[in-house]
């Protein structure tokens, strides 16, 4: 029976990988490892909660003792490392959280999994998952490879970046077995309503103005969650230790593009006539430090390991409004308390 850690997996995408996962390896004991903070919630567990391979941690990685202790305790054959500050906003108006989360706890991590496996490598591995961001921004043409230097803009991006250094520097210095990925923009249910789609569908159905930041021209590439789970689930059983694989959705949106078809799938789901939210955009001050495109070349991942998206955008795009749509109390849940505050002071709308 192999025990694996999943940090972070109460968040969005890690509940996806944590339900992958639990259901997908029933041989194979999946520890979820969560401070729950305001983007961790364990009603995202809810269908597996109860099954047998399945267990909840609650800790915070920036405590190095506790981490270490866990790590003893449990002695994880593999780690899949997900926690993380994940919201650029908030990393440009409280920068040192992202440090300690991103950074220092990320170092903790590896401390731990280098102590208790110095002994013995073999079949371990420590998964760490990245974003596109660290890469910095495109132009109109081009697309980030895993060759591509690093140019981080936000301090979100900055810290990423830095935690993926610290896991190259482990493996080269340590032989720690690593692997790192590096994945475009996410969507689907259980995203937190700070991120631009759940905001936007909270907005239309509330008839609240749409803060679109700049001119709406920056362009992201969108991925499905279930098809990130499912690369994750190929890079930890197949990647090569030491490497990195970017992972995208080949599906690049300009956002006030992505933004008009959110509308017209809302207008008609709400039975409002249809272009009626139209007049919600409103165009706010643009986000400091704004990378202007980004754009994924997955082709390593396609050709080393036959990973490729399977969900269509316009499948997996209805199918996440219907999600948010369907889950009201969910998104009551974190949408009351501190959340009233944050939106507040973010957007004074
Ligand atoms: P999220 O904000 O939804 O979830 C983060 C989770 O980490 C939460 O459950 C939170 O409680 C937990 N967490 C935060 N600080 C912690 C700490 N100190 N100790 C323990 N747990 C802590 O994030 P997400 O969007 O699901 O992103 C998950 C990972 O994927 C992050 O590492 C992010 O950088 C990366 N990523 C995200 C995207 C995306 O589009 N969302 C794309 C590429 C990569
Ligand atoms: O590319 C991967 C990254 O994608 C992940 O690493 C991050 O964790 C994740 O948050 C996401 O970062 P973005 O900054 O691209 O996502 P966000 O949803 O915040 O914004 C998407 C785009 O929409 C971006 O160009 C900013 C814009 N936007 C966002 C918000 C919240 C708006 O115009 N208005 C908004 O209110």
């Amino acid at each position: 029976m192999k025990k694996i850690l999943i940090t972070g997996g109460a968040g969005f995408i890690g509940s996806h990988v944590v339900r992958l996962f639990v259901n997908k390896y029933p041989e194979y004991e999946i520890f979820n490892l969560d401070k729950l903070t305001y983007a961790g919630n364990l009603e995202n567990l809810s269908d597996i909660d109860k099954k047998s391979n399945y267990h909840f941690l609650k800790a915070d990685i920036v405590e190095a003792e506790v981490i270490h202790r866990l790590f003893e305790e449990h002695r994880f054959d593999g780690v899949i490392h997900l926690a993380a500050e994940s919201h650029v906003d908030r990393s440009i108006t409280n920068p040192m959280e992202f440090i300690f989360t991103n950074v220092v706890g990320t170092v903790n991590l590896l401390n731990a999994a280098r102590s208790i496996w110095k002994d013995n490598l073999n079949d371990k591995r420590f998964y760490h998952i990245s974003t596109d961001e660290v890469y910095g921004s495109l132009g109109n043409s081009g697309s980030f490879k895993e060759t591509t230097p690093y140019n981080p803009h936000s301090p979100y991006s900055a810290a990423k970046a830095s935690s993926d250094h610290f896991v190259r520097a482990y493996h080269d210095t340590f032989q720690l077995p690593t692997v790192i990925s590096n994945c475009s923009n996410n969507y689907g249910p259980n995203q937190f309503p700070e991120k631009l789609i759940p905001l936007f569908i909270n907005n239309i159905k509330n008839n609240k103005p749409l803060p679109v930041y700049g001119q709406g021209i920056n362009v992201r590439d969108w991925l499905y969650v279930e098809d990130h789970a499912h690369a994750i689930d190929t890079i930890y059983h197949n990647g090569q230790i030491g490497e990195t694989y970017n992972i995208g959705g080949n599906n690049e949106w300009k956002n006030i593009d992505l933004i008009k078809q959110l509308i017209e799938i809302l207008d008609n789901k709400l039975g409002r006539p249809a272009g009626t939210s139209l007049a919600l955009i409103t165009y706010v001050t643009d986000r400091a430090g704004h990378d202007l495109r980004y754009a994924i070349d997955a082709s390593k991942l396609k050709n080393e390991l036959h990973w490729e998206p399977t969900v269509k955008f316009t499948e997996g795009f209805e199918k996440t409004v219907d999600w948010y749509l369907n889950n009201e109390k969910w998104l009551k849940n974190v949408t009351s308390g501190s959340y009233q505050d944050y939106y507040k002071k973010m957007y004074g709308l």
